[in-house]
């Protein structure tokens, strides 16, 4: 069996309050933005991916948001000055293709989002991206599933010795984190929500309520006993 790697994570988010309180945990190997994202910050959004590059050391995705080529090409160009490490983040529609082979030729790093059709990765085979971002939980919202997929657009990449990482996006849940482990995507990356809410899982917390109502009782019952 392939030996694999680590799984790096990233935190998907424009926020610098998440980022400082995610990297205590050790879980912002880089980080994720998107216009959604930026836009729900309400932040001026090229001062904020700028300050987000200064306070992460690894890769920091910021999308081109132009539809029209040239646009898009001179978005991605503008992009990629703002720091060493950014990444410049395309959508996957039609234009995204050429952009990203006019993008990769310059050396500038990218991510391609919104794959969420493992045979769409074929459009860049011949292109050096360094990311493939697969969408997992978005698809669940209208009633599909893409978690048997991410395994099959894994077996893609290998099979067409592409060289880009595969990138899970769009975790809601514990379920689609561990599929995305166990398919062998060698980046996720997680919204601090969900990270959250499974810090917190509720059995924890109520086992630990209920051992801590033990021992106060022993303290109450048996006073001078300790641990
Ligand atoms: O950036 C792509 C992905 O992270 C979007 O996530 O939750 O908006 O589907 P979501």
């Amino acid at each position: 069996m392939e030996q694999m790697k680590k799984t790096k994570f990233f935190l998907d988010t424009a926020s610098l309050d998440e980022i400082l309180y995610w990297k205590k945990f050790d879980l912002v190997d880089g980080v994720t933005t998107n216009p959604k994202l930026l836009s729900d910050q309400n932040c001026e959004p090229l001062k904020r991916v700028k300050e987000i590059c200064k306070n992460v050391t690894g890769p920091v995705s910021a999308q081109i948001t132009e539809t029209d080529e040239k646009n898009m090409i001179e978005q991605g160009i503008m992009l990629s000055k703002i720091s060493k490490n950014i990444v410049v983040k395309i959508p996957l529609i039609e234009n995204g293709v050429s952009v990203a082979k006019t993008l990769a030729k310059k050396k500038i790093r990218l991510n391609i989002t919104l794959g969420f059709d493992p045979s769409q990765v074929l459009f860049f085979r011949n292109i050096d991206i360094s990311y493939f971002s697969f969408i997992v939980g978005r698809v669940e919202d209208f009633g599909v599933s893409n978690r048997e997929n991410i395994s099959k657009l894994k077996q893609i990449i290998n099979i067409n010795k592409m060289k880009c990482e595969l990138l899970c996006a769009s975790i809601r849940n514990t379920e689609q984190l561990i599929v995305s482990i166990i398919s062998g995507s060698e980046i996720i990356t997680v919204p601090p929500k969900t990270w959250k809410s499974i810090l917190n899982n509720k059995f924890s917390l109520d086992g630990q309520k209920d051992f801590l109502n033990s021992w106060i009782d022993l303290k109450k019952n048996k006073k001078g006993y300790t641990l």
